[in-house]
């Protein structure tokens, strides 16, 4: 069944196609944006980057209607599910952004305006010579070390073990941020049918915790 959604049509003309109810396009795609032009209200903003089906941030934004959240993801047909879930479940604090993470966080967001950035199950690269196109190093840290408010914090999690223990090492040099415990319940944290998926297998996700600024 086509489901009807409420077109932006300046959106629509510039990328020269649908453009979804919850879909966030920027006006310029190579100008810093504003909180503003993320969302309508002012409301601590969280982050989900390469959010897939969507089914960790739909959850988060159910849980907490008074914060916003933002979705980046590359593959437009999963930003178009997001989009429908969003637009379905009737959130308004969810938008969703399709754009590639790297760029996304170092030139287009606004520093110093995001409470909790996610990274869960990115992918891996688990071939040698791929993992220079690792997320979890050095720039990717500065930037989005520089997004988070100064009580802000950075939440990764993957499936993936080998690719845990280097991220551990690659934030070890990067001591802006704090690494703290993160236990399982310590507060709600919604799992996406991929992470599902995963441990329904018998296999294991490993978490990092990292806070900005100084804690004490
Ligand atoms: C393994 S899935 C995990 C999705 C989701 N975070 C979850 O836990 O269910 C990784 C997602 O990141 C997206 N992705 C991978 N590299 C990306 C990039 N450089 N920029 C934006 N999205 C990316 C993929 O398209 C995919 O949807």
């Amino acid at each position: 069944m086509k489901i009807e959604y409420p077109m932006d049509e300046v959106a629509s003309e510039q990328l020269g196609r649908e453009v979804y109810a919850n879909e966030f396009v920027p006006r310029d795609f190579f100008s810093a944006q504003t909180p503003a032009d993320l969302f309508n209200r002012d409301a601590p903003i969280e982050l989900d980057l390469g959010c897939g089906d969507g089914s960790f941030l739909i959850q988060l934004a159910e849980r907490y209607p008074e914060r916003n959240f933002l979705g980046v993801e590359r593959l437009l047909g999963r930003v178009k599910k997001v989009c429908k879930k969003a637009h379905r479940a009737g959130l308004k604090n969810v938008k969703v952004l399709r754009l590639e993470t790297l760029y996304t966080v170092e030139w287009l967001l606004p520093k110093e305006s995001f409470h909790r950035v996610h990274l869960i199950c990115p992918d891996p690269w688990p071939k040698e010579r791929h993992h220079k196109h690792r997320l979890m190093q050095a720039p990717f840290f500065r930037a989005v070390y520089d997004l988070l408010t100064s009580d802000g914090e950075f939440l990764f999690r993957t499936d993936h073990e080998e690719y845990y223990k280097w991220s551990v090492e690659k934030m070890a040099d990067f001591p802006e941020f704090l690494t703290i415990p993160w236990e399982e319940g310590d507060f709600f944290y919604p799992k996406s049918d991929f992470q599902l998926q995963w441990e329904a297998l018998g296999k294991k996700l490993h978490n990092l915790r990292c806070l900005k600024g100084d804690v004490m």
